[in-house]
């Protein structure tokens, strides 16, 4: 997506600043130039871009623009469709704005700042991904950009941005429970930066995605689990309104057997 966006911007600038460059460089209002390969004839959106003073023009051209007036018709419809075309992309990026942050669909960018959190083994002490090495990072990296390219993925896969420096700090991950109790039962995972802890940071970000799940996606039913030797974990579950359910055993993702808290939300805005 990023690729798609960066190509369509330069390829907008390019386009706009090759089409003012012709502009300044044409010897503008040279009768003989109105014959020029240039001239075209006025079509009717141009007419109804520029009303009554470019019709004038070209009215009194007997209906041909000439190359000064071709060159702006043309250069304008360019960058018509470049800023539809980009506000159509910035659209389809999915994006949440909270007081301090800014979370959004995870970009292939993002990639250093959470290799470089996930590389810290405090951050990672009660997660599954202590035991990966870098490669395993990395391949699950990937595998989240491929799957937030879906239109519907399965799985969001969220970057969490702080807005004061706009650095990407953490990961939020959402999707289908791989253990559901009721059907459509949701799942998520979530990560931050060490020097971003204790801030407030991660509770704002589950009170954003959660709204989001019940009320652009419809979720009915959301879970999650954390270690009953993670303290602050199950903080943000409880301060983000999630409802105890008990102390159990789970795995931890490597094979291996931990005690948990469990936490559950049903979506506060379906009627049941
Ligand atoms: C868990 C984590 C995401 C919390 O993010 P955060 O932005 O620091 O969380 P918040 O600031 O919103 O809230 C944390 C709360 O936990 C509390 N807390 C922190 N450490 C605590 C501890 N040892 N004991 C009890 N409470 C603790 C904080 O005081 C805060 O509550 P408060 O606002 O009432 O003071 C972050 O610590 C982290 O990334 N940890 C490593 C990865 C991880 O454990 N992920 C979860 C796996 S289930």
């Amino acid at each position: 997506m990023r690729v798609v966006q960066i190509a369509a911007r330069c390829a907008g600038v390019v386009r706009c600043l090759g089409g003012w460059q012709m502009l300044l460089t044409h010897e503008r209002g040279r009768p003989e130039r109105r014959t020029s390969p240039c001239s075209r004839p006025l079509r009717a959106r141009d007419r109804w871009l520029f009303g009554s003073h470019f019709g004038a023009l070209a009215a009194a051209d007997g209906q041909t623009v000439g190359p000064y007036t071709n060159h702006i018709l043309v250069t304008t419809w360019h960058i018509c469709a470049y800023v539809v075309f980009c506000t159509y992309i910035e659209d389809s990026m999915r994006r949440i704005e909270t007081k301090q942050l800014v979370i959004r669909d995870f970009d292939a960018m993002d990639w250093d700042a959470i290799n470089t959190i996930l590389s810290n083994p405090f951050v990672t002490e009660h997660m599954h991904y202590a035991a990966w090495n870098e490669a395993q990072r990395r391949e699950w990296f990937d595998w989240c950009l491929t799957n937030n390219h879906e239109l519907q993925p399965d799985v969001y896969n969220w970057a969490i941005v702080e807005k004061t420096s706009m650095h990407t700090i953490g990961w939020f991950g959402i999707g289908a429970a791989s253990h559901p109790t009721i059907e459509g039962e949701r799942s998520f995972g979530y990560f931050l930066a060490q020097d971003r802890w204790g801030r407030g940071y991660m509770t704002e970000a589950l009170n954003a995605i959660l709204e989001y799940e019940f009320t652009t996606l419809g979720a009915t039913y959301i879970s999650a689990t954390c270690r009953t030797v993670n303290p602050a974990s199950a903080s943000v579950m409880e301060k983000a309104g999630m409802h105890h359910i008990k102390i159990g055993r789970d795995d931890d993702g490597n094979g291996n057997d931990v005690e948990c808290h469990f936490y559950s939300i049903y979506n506060p805005y379906a009627k049941r």
